[in-house]
């Protein structure tokens, strides 16, 4: 999705006394206990040494419970997942989010909701993450870039999130935002995207059982490039639906503008569903490279996720809206 470099950042801005002092500052504000971490619920991920000799730092959600939905296809390393990413407010390239994202600051945080609901406030993070029993969902994730990944997925469904804010009936999409902060977000300074990063879903979209208000990866808090402190993932539309550090939620009787569509809406539609039959207008969607695999693969409809979401979608023509 690559549109213009951002700037380069120093590597000098990073201390190891700063990262230090900011992760244990985390750790207090997310009151996440010595004892929380060692009683983790089922330990689903306990003891992956993959995650700690990678991240020695990981933070363990406790209480993780076993998910309804998920595929049992082999996952991506811990490493692929949080070294491999698209979050332009840290750079274009697929290794700056991991470089450069220590400057976000997952805590304190909190999120703005407004628009067509009974409920609109601003909503603390620590609040958010007691709504509902965070769960873990193994799903699959395909860029528009054509390649994929099987993520270990932590939260709870995006509708349990929703609901609290109770919609009303003129509420027929929900618009997410990400922060603006350039000096969180160094990126920011460069008009690689129109700022804030934003995303939207239809209602019956956001409130299907497989959308989920992601918190963790791989049994852990999300780490920062892969957008702390809470973020969307819908895994039957290419990623870049599943936007990042949300910090504003509306609820709007018209359909969003989303970044991407604005960006360039001959390539990026609202809809965005993975869809092997629509070509990018530069590349074919046939087929995908998972990553860390030699050879590609078939695409599947929806992700492989039709079974479940195909009926959202009956009577439209998804070529047209793509
Ligand atoms: N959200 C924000 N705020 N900024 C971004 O650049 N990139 C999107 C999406 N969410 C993006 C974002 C794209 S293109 C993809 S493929 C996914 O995030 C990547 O998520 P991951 O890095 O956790 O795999």
């Amino acid at each position: 999705m690559l549109i213009k470099k951002a700037p380069d950042l120093s590597e000098s801005e990073v201390t190891p006394k700063a990262l230090f002092v900011k992760r244990r500052e985390f750790i207090a504000a997310a009151g996440v206990t010595a004892a929380a971490v060692a009683t983790n619920g089922l330990g689903l991920f306990g003891g992956n040494e993959e995650v700690a000799a990678q991240n020695p730092d990981a933070q363990k959600l406790p209480n993780l419970v076993k998910g309804p939905f998920g595929t049992d296809e082999k996952m991506n390393s811990y490493k692929d997942v949080t070294t491999y990413n698209n979050f332009y407010e840290f750079g274009t390239r697929k290794e700056d989010p991991a470089a450069y994202a220590h400057t976000l600051r997952p805590r304190p945080w909190s999120v703005v909701v407004e628009g067509q609901c009974g409920k609109p406030g601003t909503y603390n993070i620590e609040d958010i993450m007691k709504w509902a029993p965070i769960e873990e969902r193994i799903y699959r994730m395909r860029c528009v870039e054509a390649w994929s990944m099987v993520i270990p997925w932590a939260g709870y469904p995006m509708s349990k999130f929703l609901e609290r804010f109770q919609p009303t009936s003129r509420a027929k999409y929900v618009e997410f935002r990400t922060l603006v902060d350039t000096k969180q977000m160094p990126g920011q300074t460069e008009p690689a995207l129109p700022w804030p990063y934003h995303e939207g879903l239809r209602m019956d979209e956001a409130m299907h059982p497989l959308t989920l208000l992601g918190l963790g990866l791989y049994g852990e808090v999300l780490p920062n490039q892969n957008g702390a402190p809470l973020r969307l993932v819908v895994p039957w539309k290419y990623g870049f639906k599943s936007i990042k550090s949300i910090v504003r939620v509306s609820f709007t009787e018209t359909e969003p503008v989303n970044t991407w569509k604005k960006m360039q809406s001959a390539e990026y539609g609202f809809y965005a569903n993975v869809n092997p039959q629509v070509d990018h207008p530069r590349w074919s969607q046939g087929s995908e490279r998972r990553l860390g695999e030699f050879f590609r693969r078939k695409t599947l409809m929806f992700n492989g996720y039709g079974d479940r979401v195909a009926s959202l979608y009956a009577g439209m023509d998804l070529r047209r809206n793509y």
